[in-house]
């Protein structure tokens, strides 16, 4: 079964084609970074117009490296939420009218689940049961996950994300847009230890996170007297080093408490290296293991999305239901 999954849920447009027999076939993203850079963030309407603008051009382009004919195509899968609503409306739009000219089953699929299920892309999957640190730019969350679509809830975070923590704080140190990766680029330069930053919530006895707190106490040190521009790459060090004690500590906590031994780390901030190093250390005392996608797929992409169809699909849970563009922004 041939599935093509499309990606518009916020600015990369990702298109990939996945094969349950042959593995990914190909698979192609497009990001708006230079788009939005001028603007600081993500700018909605220019994201929409611009996935409006690729997204056939991509589809034609992934075909031509999966060597796959259009009407080879089994199923389409799309997100359908979280996200930007216009943005994912392209996509599902898209996805909807392939589906009908071409009589093949569509099925909307939530971007978490997409991230959550990309480790298992990998060279050397995970198998079930597992525990899956969530951390991307608008969600930071532990799950328990027994099977497609089998997810339990552990904990989450009370404000922001992990990684909207490193957007807001990159921004307020001045740093590019995105800045996330910037900020933990620079984090690389400095040394820690300088800066006494909380950890929040290490020690609420739960699998809760909180961010918000972290990013207004950098706030204070650059808004203090005795703040010197050139220790930006020591407080950048020493964000990072709460960010990820706490990340660490909770999915720690969450493999004691159920028991598991494997943990699936999904989303942007599972391409950070520190967050890598720290999990890997912590867990191997323990003889546990960490699982990651591939690095070029730990941010949005389009080929996660096709294997979540996909295995969707192979359990039977193609929907079959009137055609509709279905977008669930706040799902
Ligand atoms: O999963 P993703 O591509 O999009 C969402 O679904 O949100 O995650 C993007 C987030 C951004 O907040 C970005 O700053 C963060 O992941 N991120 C990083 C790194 N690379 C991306 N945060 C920390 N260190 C990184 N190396
Ligand atoms: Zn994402």
């Amino acid at each position: 079964m041939k599935v093509l999954g499309i990606e518009t849920s916020c600015d990369e447009t990702g298109v990939a084609i996945f094969d349950t027999a042959a593995g990914l076939l190909g698979h192609c993203v497009h990001t708006q970074i230079a788009l939005h850079a001028a603007y600081g963030g993500v700018v909605p309407e220019l994201a929409s117009r611009d996935h409006i603008r690729r997204l056939p051009l991509l589809v034609r382009q992934t075909l031509d490296a999966a060597g796959c004919e259009l009407s080879q195509l089994d199923a389409i899968a799309y997100t359908a939420g979280p996200g930007l609503a216009g943005a994912l409306l392209v996509g599902a739009s898209f996805a909807e009218s392939l589906g009908l000219a071409l009589g093949a089953p569509v099925l909307p699929i939530h971007h978490l689940e997409g991230h959550l299920l990309s480790p298992l892309l990998a060279a050397d999957p995970p198998a079930f049961p597992f525990v899956a640190l969530l951390v991307s730019g608008g969600h930071t969350q532990l799950m328990g996950v027994t099977g497609v679509g089998e997810y339990a809830l552990l904990g989450e975070s009370v404000d922001d994300a992990a990684g909207e923590a490193f957007d807001k704080t990159a921004k307020l140190l001045g740093l590019g847009y995105p800045g996330g990766p910037q900020l933990a680029a620079l984090a690389e330069c400095g040394q820690t230890g300088r800066f006494r930053l909380p950890r929040p919530m290490l020690r609420s006895g739960d699998l809760d996170f909180s961010f918000s707190g972290l990013k207004t106490a950098v706030l204070n040190v650059v808004s203090a007297p005795t703040w010197r521009a050139e220790d930006v790459a020591d407080l950048a060090a020493d964000f990072q080093a709460a960010v990820v004690e706490v990340l660490c500590a909770k999915a720690l906590r969450a493999l004691e408490q159920t028991g598991l031994s494997r943990l699936v780390v999904a989303g942007g901030v599972g391409a950070n290296r520190h967050l890598r190093e720290r999990l890997d250390a912590s867990t191997r005392r323990k003889g546990w293991r960490v699982y990651y996608p591939e690095p070029e797929l730990c941010t949005d992409n389009g080929a996660m999305i096709a294997f979540a169809g996909a295995l969707r699909a192979a359990a039977g849970q193609c929907g079959g239901e009137t055609p509709a563009v279905r977008v669930f922004p706040r799902w």
